[in-house]
């Protein structure tokens, strides 16, 4: 290859070091802070088989991105385990490098039945998204699907196969799980997992957000904080996104994600894959570039390269520092894509 390789930055000097896939805009849930029901009903047009990036393309995608540095990929979706075969994506991205910290994101309701492929297939490590563990608010959360013991028998089973620190990912949304989400940390403290908090985000334009159903972090925490006191610990490596805590009766971690009240651009190293192919630098933005189109029309890796380094060198996204700084010109910007299609 005679095109430069090596690690790229960005305007503001952050290395691209994460790429988020979403491996499918589907999912069996339908939760309210991303896909709600009433837009995404049984006629809802989600991409078809040919518009969405194939495996191969895929890891063809994934063998660039760390060639130009990139140290861990996530696969998310939509729900990644709803993809057909989506262990054999992730053991040949495992084939390109040993080294690669290969994650995943998922609602966890197929779980049971995946977690020993997955962890053959080389996945390093498992995010499990549970809001609730009352059956009650579990199943308003996800938009009056399914109650929690598939998910919950999951995660089990992942740390049976041999998964370990196992995150638990909570959105906290006013009215629907404030009352109770104190109840998953109780749950799983003493487990060797980690419970994160997670502020309801304005991502994309579908989910209604208003400021007002927000429950921040310093308050998320004074609730946790008042029931098992923490204490904060220090970052587990630079631009991670939660801020962590520890019990101080020595029961665990927890984490906290403050993208509304304590935004995290500054160290931000993640650009997205969108499920048809876009090469995304924000989880704001309003669109990407292409790459679907030069991968189908014999592109030369040259070429596909020299694309991502020059959207990448000339990123200036900082969204939700803007939104902190400057709300009146973040609700300005009403053209957002949608978290499921670009990984959350
Ligand atoms: P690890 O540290 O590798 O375990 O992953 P992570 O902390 O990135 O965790 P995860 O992928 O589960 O992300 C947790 C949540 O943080 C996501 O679901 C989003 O809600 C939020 N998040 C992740 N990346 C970003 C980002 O770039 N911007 C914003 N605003 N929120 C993000
Ligand atoms: N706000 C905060 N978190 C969200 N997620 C999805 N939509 C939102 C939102 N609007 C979370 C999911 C999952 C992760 C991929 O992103 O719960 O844990
Ligand atoms: Fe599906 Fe995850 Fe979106 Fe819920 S947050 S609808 S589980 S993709
Ligand atoms: Fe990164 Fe954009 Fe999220 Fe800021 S808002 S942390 S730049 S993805």
């Amino acid at each position: 290859m005679k095109i430069k390789l090596g690690k790229i930055e960005d305007i503001y000097s952050r290395q691209l070091k994460d790429i988020r896939i979403s491996v499918t805009d589907r999912c069996n849930y339908r939760c309210p802070y991303c896909m709600p029901l009433e837009i995404f009903g049984e006629k809802y047009a989600f991409l078809g088989r040919k518009d969405i990036l194939s495996f191969e393309e895929i890891e063809r995608l994934v063998r660039l991105f760390v060639n130009l540095g990139v140290e861990k990929i996530r696969i998310t979706g939509g729900e990644p385990l709803v993809r057909k075969d989506i262990e054999k994506l992730i053991g040949n991205i495992r084939s390109i490098s040993d080294k690669l910290d290969i994650a995943l994101t998922t609602n966890g309701y197929l779980l049971f039945e995946k977690a020993l492929a997955l962890k053959n297939a080389g996945l390093s490590r498992l995010t499990v998204s549970l809001d609730s563990v009352d059956k009650d608010t579990y199943i308003k959360m996800n938009g009056g699907k399914y109650g929690p013991s598939r998910t919950l028998q999951g995660i089990e089973e992942a740390e049976r196969v041999g998964f370990s620190n196992i995150k638990i990912n909570v959105v906290v949304q006013k009215g629907l799980n404030d009352h109770n989400f104190v109840d998953v940390a109780e749950f799983y403290r003493d487990s060797k997992k980690i419970v994160r908090f997670i502020e309801f985000m304005d991502v994309g334009n579908k989910n209604n957000w208003k400021l007002k159903d927000v429950i921040s972090s310093s308050k998320i925490l004074e609730i946790i904080n008042k029931k098992f006191p923490v204490e904060p610990i220090d970052k587990q490596y630079n631009g991670e996104v939660a801020n962590r805590y520890r019990y101080i009766d020595g029961k665990g971690e927890i984490g906290i994600i403050s993208s509304i009240s304590q935004p995290f651009c500054g160290d931000c190293t993640r650009g997205r894959l969108s499920t048809d192919g876009k090469f995304i630098t924000c989880l704001f933005a309003s669109d990407g570039i292409d790459l679907k189109k030069p991968l189908r029309s014999n592109a030369s890796d040259e070429h596909l390269i020299s694309q991502i380094k020059s959207v990448w060198s000339s990123r200036n996204d900082k969204y939700s520092q803007d939104r902190f700084n400057f709300p009146k010109d973040a609700d300005a910007q009403k053209n957002k894509v949608e978290m499921y299609y670009i990984g959350g």
